[in-house]
């Protein structure tokens, strides 16, 4: 097992190991006094991992309640929340009690912002049982909901008071979403780490899942810590989405989150390096790597497409935005650009020179 400290506007610990969520309930204990917790997950992940999770808790002296919702990002709306909201009020919880998020990052971040808002904050555990959710969405406090306008418009800032990574959770997960978590996995180690980079290139994955995932919760902390609300230094964790989530909007998001980022990493990889910020080298190592997972490193959607969709993105400051360019691997910079050369830095990715 291995911890790891986040130290943001709560401090917390973040414990990764195998046979964790049988025992969570004594870890939970530490920081939270036996009380009412809400358990809330999906009804794939239900069946899977709540009777663990609940009897653990029991055992602790906790009193549980189980709440869950159709799984997927459709669930991750205005309705659901309200729903959520609702139960909370039924059960009672007061501010002593607290909310437990068992499940991916629909759950997490569905379950973190009703935490945030009921009662003006309640607390709330994440226990994160996809790879995304393990190496990204529980830890860092961005909690939220989509609203029919876009992605995660409504939201707060609510760090968890604890996170618990069972890594025998991933385990059940199709192909198809662990290699979603492993393109965040691939992203940090190209914005912090050399070594976890490496680790992943050696295609001893599964077996080294516990090093992956602490190492890119490590690498999380230390740049949410340094920028908690995302004001500078955190937008280096959005490298490859800019594109990324433009080609999701323009999939009418049949397009996996992953897929979508890899393509979003690969076009500004051959950026940095048409623009002279990254090594030929080392760009060739992150698009190598990219295409031996089978991920895609282009589109066929134009430019200006994704330009019109990048238009929309939240992130966006009047009229520019930041994007973020490797330099190396385990080094990324920002960069702002004006909306007006945001076309050409694409085109350069993807090989087209003006
Ligand atoms: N808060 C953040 O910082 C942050 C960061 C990145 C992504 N996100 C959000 O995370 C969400 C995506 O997370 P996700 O990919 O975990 O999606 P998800 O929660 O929808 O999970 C994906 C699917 O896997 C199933 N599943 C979960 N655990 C399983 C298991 N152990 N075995 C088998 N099936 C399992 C779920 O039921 C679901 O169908 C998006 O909404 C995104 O906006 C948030
Ligand atoms: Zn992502």
């Amino acid at each position: 097992m291995q911890s790891i400290k986040v130290s943001a506007s709560q401090r917390y610990t973040v414990h990764i190991g195998s046979g964790l969520l049988a025992n969570c309930g004594e870890i939970i204990k530490e920081i939270i006094e036996p009380c009412k917790a809400v358990v809330v997950t999906d009804h794939t992940v239900e069946p899977l991992f709540a009777a663990c999770v609940r009897a653990s808790l029991a055992q602790a002296g906790f009193t549980t309640h189980l709440f869950t919702f159709a799984p997927g990002e459709r669930s991750k709306n205005l309705q659901t929340l309200s729903d959520l909201l609702e139960c909370f009020a039924v059960e009672q919880l007061t501010r002593s009690d607290c909310v437990i998020a068992l499940g991916g990052g629909v759950v997490g971040d569905l379950s973190g912002f009703a935490a945030g808002c009921y009662l003006r904050g309640i607390r709330y555990v994440q226990l994160p049982t996809t790879l995304l959710a393990a190496v990204d969405s529980s830890v860092g406090g961005k909690t939220g909901v989509d609203l029919s306008a876009g992605k995660n418009l409504a939201g707060l800032f609510w760090q968890p008071s604890a996170v618990i990574c069972d890594t025998d959770c991933l385990a059940t997960l199709p192909h198809e979403i662990f290699l979603d978590g492993l393109v965040e996995a691939i992203k940090t180690g190209i914005l912090g780490s050399e070594e976890l980079f490496a680790l992943i290139e050696s295609g001893a994955i599964r077996e080294n899942t516990e090093d992956i995932i602490a190492s890119c919760v490590a690498i999380k902390a230390s740049v949410v810590a340094s920028d908690e609300r995302e004001s500078g230094a955190r937008k280096v964790l959005n490298l490859g989405h800019t594109v990324g989530h433009a080609l999701e909007a323009c999939s009418n998001y049949s397009l996996s989150h992953g897929s979508a980022v890899a393509a979003g990493i690969a076009i500004m990889t051959r950026a940095a390096m048409a623009l002279g910020t990254c090594d030929l080298q080392d760009a060739q190592r992150i698009v190598q790597l990219l295409e031996s997972l089978g991920l895609p490193l282009e589109t066929e959607y134009s430019t200006e497409q994704l330009v019109q969709a990048a238009l929309h993105d939240k992130k966006r400051a009047g009229d520019t935005l930041t994007l973020v360019l490797p330099e190396r691997i385990g080094s990324c910079v920002l960069r702002e650009v004006n909306l007006s050369e945001l076309s050409g830095i694409i085109d350069k990715g993807r090989g087209k020179h003006q």
